[in-house]
């Protein structure tokens, strides 16, 4: 979703914001622009251009053409006014004094946008962020930071913004509530960004902006407040990963990387957290009396972080036999849920900045239970708002449609529930063991899965004109299934379906027709034979089966369906993070022979910081 880029210091400013806003290209836009603050003729020089940055950094010849040293910098995905230039940002004031750049979406703007036209002042935008600007410069008598103050008085919504004014041109105002933002510390600069990727080729100390924060950014130092003015003194953090880490590395394509990254993504996840062939679990605040208490949990996410949590509903329980409800993180926070102090919710959240998400969490602190996430991006808002968080330690994820953040997750989820059943007794010695050896060999079974790619860009190429898809599967498979369907539908922009096997012939096995592709998910032993019968039935009424099943039925598959991938033998509950590989090399190899925008599906953004 929307990226913002801010610099100030003495090197040109516009080459830097180019190239920051690139890094943030992954969060999804559709237009860019930045505003520089011109010292020859003491003005703000705005250029914007609706779609790909390439066409605003070709108009300005990589940075060339405009001069300056401080200056902000925007993608934006569009929510108020369709893409265009005019909405592009920065929205710039009447005055043409001051420009702001904006991440999120201002609630009460249509009565703040009719009290300023009936004062005369003339909009060009359809935006909401215009009204900031405006509102800015109608409040503005020569103080930039009255003037933003009184307009944050005034405004109702999310919003990360980025603010300079031509009369203050040695200072750029960064605000937060609700949207991320950043703030970057270099040697006689200083960046504001919406997140770490774009500032990380200069500098690698940043802080997190709270919500209700304003910052004052100078080449020499940046001054922080909080919601009353009050300074504030914040935490500086050294990011610890490498620049190569957010590039591609002689990739095609971030998503192809993410996915071969995953076997090292998940030895980083779980090596660590085994220790003495015992669950360790870092800085972990819950004590054994809380844990053997929980009478309920819930897991609350959005997308693929949301799939993690099907399929940890169905590994949880087993292991606790304690009820696990999944809730999608939007209709969480409008349910009114029951929650007591003995419900745990559980989090989970790649980008810790999901607003949806956040709000969920937000709701059930209120209610009064206790918030443990599963987070990828360390210091994220969702991670510090939480009692307990667990990093997923994936690295940064570019590609819009999640992998390893997937796959690490669901790592640390099921390390979670076999530490939970540890404390309460619910898991046998031999068992929990058993598991734990498992979770240890699952890098190198992954890379083997991996390692068999060949044959399923082959059957993408058999597979890839069909115009809809159905995934069946049960239990776990169905789980497995529904991430499997989601990451086909967001990048190769083919309908497909999730389908609880048994659930087929309750309505949908009606669309099932000769030649319609079915991709039957069988890898879980117990309800192997369920997942046979279904095959059947649908091979029967003409469906060709891509099937993926696990070595141990690969034969009794391999005698119905029209193709079999293979995964290798694991305990139940690590099946799904085997036969994912499959399914996301599947949607990868079918994106790439319909010449879709892989890293970059249509409409989709990264980090959804909107409702
Ligand atoms: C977006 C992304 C999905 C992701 C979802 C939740 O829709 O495109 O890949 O699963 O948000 O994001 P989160 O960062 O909270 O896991």
């Amino acid at each position: 979703m929307c990226g913002i880029v801010g610099f100030i210091g003495r090197e040109q400013v516009c080459p830097i914001l180019l190239d920051g806003l690139a890094r943030l290209e992954y969060r999804g836009y559709d237009s860019a622009g930045v505003a520089v603050y011109s010292e020859e003729d003491g003005t703000l020089q705005v250029r914007k251009a609706k779609g790909r940055l390439q066409v605003l950094a070709d108009m300005l010849e990589g940075g060339a053409l405009l001069h300056g040293t401080v200056g902000i910098g925007h993608t934006r995905w569009a929510t108020h006014g369709a893409p265009s230039d005019v909405n592009s940002h920065p929205q710039v004031s009447r005055s043409g004094r001051i420009a702001v750049v904006h991440n999120g979406i201002i609630e009460n703007y249509a009565e703040l946008k009719s009290f300023l036209i009936d004062m005369g002042v003339p909009f060009v935008s359809e935006t909401d962020t215009e009204v900031i600007a405006q509102l800015v410069d109608y409040f503005y008598e020569g103080d930039i930071l009255e003037a933003v103050t009184r307009c944050l008085h005034r405004i109702e919504g999310a919003y990360a913004l980025g603010i300079i004014c031509a009369d203050a041109p040695d200072e750029l105002i960064a605000v937060r509530k609700d949207s991320p933002l950043i703030l970057g510390y270099g040697e006689g600069c200083n960046f504001l960004a919406s997140d770490v990727t774009a500032i990380i080729r200069h500098t690698r100390k940043v802080s997190y902006m709270e919500d209700g924060e304003l910052a004052i950014l100078t080449r020499d130092g940046i001054r922080c407040y909080n919601h009353l003015m009050q300074p504030v003194e914040k935490e500086i953090f050294t990011v610890d990963w490498e620049i190569d880490a957010a590039e591609k590395g002689g990739y095609e394509h971030f998503m192809f990387k993410e996915i071969m990254e995953q076997p090292d993504a998940l030895r980083r996840t779980i090596s660590p957290r085994i220790r003495d062939n015992e669950v360790w679990l870092e800085d972990f605040a819950l004590d054994e009396d809380y844990i053997r208490g929980i009478d309920r949990i819930f897991i609350v996410a959005c997308g693929s972080s949301y799939h993690v949590g099907m399929v940890g509903k169905y590994n949880l329980e087993r292991l606790l036999r304690v009820p696990v409800e999944v809730s999608l993180a939007s209709e969480f926070r409008y349910m009114d849920p029951i929650l007591t102090p003995h419900t745990l919710v559980i989090v989970i959240s790649q980008s810790g900045e999901t607003l949806d998400t956040m709000a969920a969490l937000r709701e059930a602190r209120r209610l009064g239970a206790k918030i443990l996430s599963i987070v990828n991006v360390v210091g994220s808002s969702i991670a510090r708002e939480s009692d307990v968080v667990l990093y997923t330690w994936a690295g940064p994820e570019i590609a819009v449609a999640t992998t390893k953040a997937y796959s690490t997750q669901m790592a640390v989820l099921n390390l979670l529930g076999l530490y939970f059943a540890r404390v309460r007794g619910t898991v046998e010695e031999a068992r929990y063991h058993a598991i734990l050896e498992e979770m240890q060999k699952l890098p190198a079974r992954l890379e083997e899965v991996l390692a068999s790619r060949d044959s399923v860009q082959y059957l993408a190429s058999r597979y890839f004109n069909h115009d809809s898809i159905f995934f069946i599967g049960r239990n776990l498979d169905y789980a497995l299934g529904m991430e499997g369907s989601l990451k086909l539908k967001e990048i190769s922009y083919i309908h497909s379906e999730a389908y609880a096997s048994g659930e087929l012939k309750h309505g949908t096995i009606s669309l099932i027709e000769e030649g319609t592709l079915v991709i039957a998910l069988g890898t879980y032993g117990k309800l192997f034979d369920k997942a046979m019968s279904n095959v059947v039935e649908v091979k029967s009424r003409g469906a060709d089966v891509l099937a993926l099943t696990s070595k141990s039925h690969e034969a009794a598959m391999a005698k119905t369906a029209d193709a079999v991938l293979t995964i290798p033998d694991t305990c139940d509950m690590l099946l799904p993070s085997l036969g994912i590989a499959y399914l996301q090399l599947f949607a990868y190899y079918v994106a790439l022979m319909r010449g879709c925008d892989i890293d970059k599906p249509r409409n989709l953004a990264k980090s959804v910081t909107v409702e």
